[in-house]
């Protein structure tokens, strides 16, 4: 029998090292992805053409992009949420985009500094120009579950921001419990309201590990059809307008559970061991 493919896309470059105080140097950053390149993803996110105002962390990002070494057959991914970010991205010869809203309106404003309406707005020319150029863009959702400063999120919010990333052409949309408060009941019902209006191939789960409940969430998942996760190297990250956003779930464990349950994932768990340690000894330094 054909064994059951899920796609682990690595988010930690981005995701993992956007919380971390210390400037991370940008060769560091390289050898990080270089390291996780060798490591079987699909899908590597390495960075964010944000303003670097907001994110002092990835003000690097056009360095890191030109600096690593392309392997055949990995998507390079970064986020890019405006028109600027886009250019910058492309520019810097990004293979993918993703714009990124939520269905928290507080969260927006913190995050992007605008509402989600106006944040859909925004993402339409990136939308545009992206199709012209022939890059596909993935779309995220924050607070899925809830929100750090507004609490529970109805799953039809969640719902409604999906079914419109959907339409402007999101290939796909990646749900994010950005605080890691979701359990496999929360998680399960709001992906529910979501399938009404985006089918499962579509979605991804992006799930933080704040209670330790992001395996039992991709579980959940998977019993639903999704078949695309998130996780981030060595369990890194959070977001600075998250506060109490612990890690990512992380990708060893994602991938270890995957396998132990009879999914098949391509990573190769020895790589994958010399990316985490390697990304152990810059952590430490920089927190030195
Ligand atoms: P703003 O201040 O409203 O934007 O920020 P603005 O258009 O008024 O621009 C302000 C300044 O930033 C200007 O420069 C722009 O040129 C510059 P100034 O004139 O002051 O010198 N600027 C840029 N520079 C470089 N690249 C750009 C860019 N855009 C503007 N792309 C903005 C709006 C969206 C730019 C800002 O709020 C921002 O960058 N936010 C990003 C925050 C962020 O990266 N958060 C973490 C990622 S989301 C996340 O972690 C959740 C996720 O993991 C899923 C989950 O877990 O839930 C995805
Ligand atoms: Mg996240």
């Amino acid at each position: 029998a054909r064994v059951k493919h899920v796609r682990i896309h690595e988010v930690g470059p981005r995701d993992g090292l956007q919380n971390e105080k210390a400037i991370i140097p940008t060769e560091q950053k390289i050898g990080l992805i270089d390291r996780l390149s060798e490591a079987g993803f699909e899908k590597i996110e390495a960075t964010s053409f944000v303003s670097p105002k907001w994110v002092p962390q990835l003000a690097d990002a056009e360095a890191v992009l030109r600096g690593i070494k392309r392997r055949q057959g990995v998507t390079y991914a970064v986020l890019t949420p405006n028109l600027k970010g886009f250019d910058r991205a492309v520019a810097a010869g990004a293979d993918e985009v993703a714009v990124f809203g939520a269905a928290s309106e507080t969260f927006s404003r913190k995050n992007i500094n605008c509402s989600i309406a106006e944040s859909l707005e925004r993402f339409a020319p990136v939308m545009d120009a992206a199709a012209a150029a022939g890059i596909p863009v993935r779309g995220y959702v924050s607070c899925v579950v809830a929100c750090p400063y507004e609490g529970d999120i109805a799953p039809g919010a969640v719902r409604d921001v999906a079914a419109r990333l959907t339409e402007m052409g999101c290939y796909e949309v990646s749900l994010g419990d950005t605080i890691g408060k979701g359990t496999p009941e929360t998680v399960s019902t709001m992906l529910e309201a979501v399938l009404q209006a985006v089918p499962a191939e579509r979605l991804a789960g992006h799930y933080h590990d704040t209670n330790n409940r992001a395996l039992d969430n991709v579980r959940a998942s998977l019993e639903l059809g999704l078949r695309c996760f998130d996780s981030a190297v060595g369990g890194l990250g959070g977001c600075p307008y998250a506060p109490g956003a612990k890690g990512n779930v992380s990708t060893g464990a994602l991938a270890r559970m995957l396998t132990a349950e009879g999914w098949e994932t391509g990573i190769d768990m020895e790589r994958l061991a010399e990316a985490e340690a390697y990304l152990a000894r810059v952590i430490a330094a920089s927190r030195e």
